[in-house]
């Protein structure tokens, strides 16, 4: 496919009018410096889309929905990056250069559409395998058994692999080398199927492309390997990223503004057959930062369902707390141990009723946890002193009260907000307060969104390094803006929501300055905390006069 020059992509993205493109889709009005409407890609009767005609973004704080221009274009028009280009071109009448390509780029371009290619060719064949042949029959009769209808494993397009050499063999006869197999993680090191007699369930990225797949063991079958065989990490396939059916689950998920987040395939399956579509699974795993970004963009509800066996695991505990401090609302469905919500799918919008909020979840797992009455009472503290003053807070002290018979008032001594500056977020996850957590979170998105909002703090943003920020995202998007680095779409989508939030939220330029010197503080401070701890004395006097500069700052503004 042809590459084209990237002036010539500017000249078509300068020449278009992102208000006229998006006035197509949705009628918008002035407000302020920006344009406001319906958003075009969810249902909704007050308008939360908010385009920036001068920058050519877009936001919809409904849905999450954003981006550039380009993204605009393709998204509405169904196109790709070259697609939307052209599109635009034509329409603005740009006349367009194209790259004369380098080999190398064109090849790595090829290779991916290829191996993508062979990964769908790959589930397609599977599905065929389980549908329309004889040896397919005990797995049809094994999903019918566990009450699994066709409809919806077609929709989720599960599949049979025959194992052996028939798979790479037909992808050889279509003219797919073994590299490209290996590549796609198709096969073993033996040039055999690497999902050999199991059950496919093909994983697929946000835009619906098939990655990879997952396959469980069938008990008839002979296999000393793990009950689930995942694609081995490559080229395509990065388990980390992804969260089994939100491409499916996607529009509803916006819609209904929450998310329910299963362990397993399974479940997906069995939830949605129940009539939940906004079901997703983080597939075993404790959830993950770009897992959560991605259901970020589309809601901050989360109901998090899990044996309760599993629920109370470090690395499922983990996963919550990491929820909670990007700001979502957790709650937590807690199933009998042993039991799976594909076991207990019909009950199952009656437990979605009962779910807990985190706190309560996890004051009643310590009650139960602890050796002492003691230890529990020291263990709830902790967790109370973290959490801020909310229905769900004083719910919890009043259970830990109550179960552990203590006099009204106990936990007074944990009352929030009386250390603020303890927990310092180098001492990871587990042990950091997450209301500091969340606030650290918004000092950072609110100081990135000041500085694209304010032209004038370029300078000063420039002073900071990426280490001030935390999250992964905040310090992209921070390369992005000091030193254009290339940005990913999602830090397109991240660019487009702080531009928007700087103008909702009305960030001036006085306030993105006073909050960059809180980052510089919270900077200092750390490094203070870090080198008092190895007793670093002269580092310590330099920084400590550091901070105290910075500090009468941050007085002299506020
Ligand atoms: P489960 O063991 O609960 O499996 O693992 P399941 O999906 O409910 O399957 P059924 O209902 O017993 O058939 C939950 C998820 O953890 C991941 C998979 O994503 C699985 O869906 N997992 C589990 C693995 O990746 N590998 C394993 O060996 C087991
Ligand atoms: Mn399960």
């Amino acid at each position: 496919m042809a590459l084209i020059k990237r002036t010539s992509v500017e000249q078509a993205v300068d020449a278009a009018n992102i208000v006229e493109i998006v006035e197509t889709r949705t009628p918008l009005r002035r407000v302020g410096t920006r344009y406001v409407g319906r958003c075009p890609f969810h249902e909704e009767r007050t308008p939360s889309f908010s385009v920036n005609a001068e920058r050519k973004l877009y936001h919809c704080f409904g849905c999450g929905a954003g981006g550039d221009l380009l993204r605009f274009v393709q998204e509405t028009e169904g196109l790709d990056f070259v697609g939307a280009v052209e599109w635009l071109a034509d329409r603005y009448r740009v006349k367009l250069e194209y790259e004369e390509v380098s080999p190398q780029a064109e090849q790595a371009r090829s290779r991916r559409d290829r191996l993508f290619g062979l990964l769908d060719a790959a589930a397609r064949f599977y599905e065929r395998h389980l549908w329309e042949t004889e040896e397919g029959e005990p797995a049809r009769n094994y999903l019918a058994e566990r009450g699994f209808g066709q409809d919806v494993c077609r929709e989720f397009r599960l599949g049979l692999s025959p194992g052996g050499p028939t798979l790479p063999a037909k992808a050889r006869q279509r003219g797919y080398t073994n590299e490209e197999l290996a590549a796609a993680g198709l096969i073993n090191r033996g040039g055999m199927d690497y999902f050999g007699h199991r059950l496919t369930f093909p994983l697929a990225d946000t835009r619906g492309r098939v990655v990879g797949f997952g396959a469980r063991r069938l008990e008839w079958v002979d296999d000393p390997r793990a009950k689930y065989v995942n694609s081995p990490e490559g080229e395509v396939f990065q388990k980390a990223s992804l969260v089994y059916g939100l491409h499916a689950a996607r529009s509803v998920v916006a819609k209904s503004d929450r998310a329910i987040i299963v362990e397993g395939y399974t479940d997906v399956l069995a939830l949605r057959q129940a009539g939940l579509p906004d079901v997703v699974a983080s597939m075993g795993t404790s959830l993950t930062e770009q897992q959560l970004r991605e259901l970020g963009r589309l809601t901050r509800r989360v109901f998090l369902c899990f044996d309760s066996d599993t629920a109370g695991e470090a690395a499922t505990l983990r996963g919550m707390e990491l929820a909670l401090r990007q700001g979502f609302d957790v709650r937590v469905v807690a199933l009998p141990p042993g039991l799976d919500p594909a076991d207990a799918a019909d009950e199952f919008a009656g437990r979605l009723e009962g779910a807990e909020g985190y706190l309560l979840y996890r004051v009643r797992l310590e009650l139960q946890r602890a050796p002492s009455r003691q230890e529990a009472f020291e263990r709830v503290g902790e967790i109370l002193k973290a959490a801020e003053v909310s229905p769900d807070r004083d719910e919890a002290e009043r259970l830990a009260t109550d179960r552990l018979d203590l006099p009204p008032g106990a936990f007074s001594r944990f009352a929030p907000g009386r250390h603020r500056g303890d927990a310092s977020p180098e001492e990871g996850p587990g042990a950091v307060s997450p209301r500091i957590l969340k606030a650290g979170d918004r000092l950072e998105r609110d100081a990135l969104a000041g500085c694209i909002a304010n032209a004038g703090l370029q300078r000063a943003l420039a002073e900071l390094s990426p280490e001030y920020f935390d999250s992964a995202f905040h310090r992209a998007l921070y390369e992005h803006l000091v030193d254009g680095t290339e940005t990913s779409p999602a830090g397109v989508e991240l660019l487009a929501e702080l531009d928007a939030r700087a103008a909702d939220e009305g960030i001036d330029e006085a306030t993105a300055s006073q909050l960059l010197l809180q980052l510089r503080e919270r900077h200092l401070r750390r490094q203070l905390d870090d080198a008092t701890l190895s007793e670093a004395t002269e580092r310590v006097i330099k920084l400590q006069a550091a901070l105290a500069k910075v500090r009468d700052a941050v007085r002299e503004l506020g």
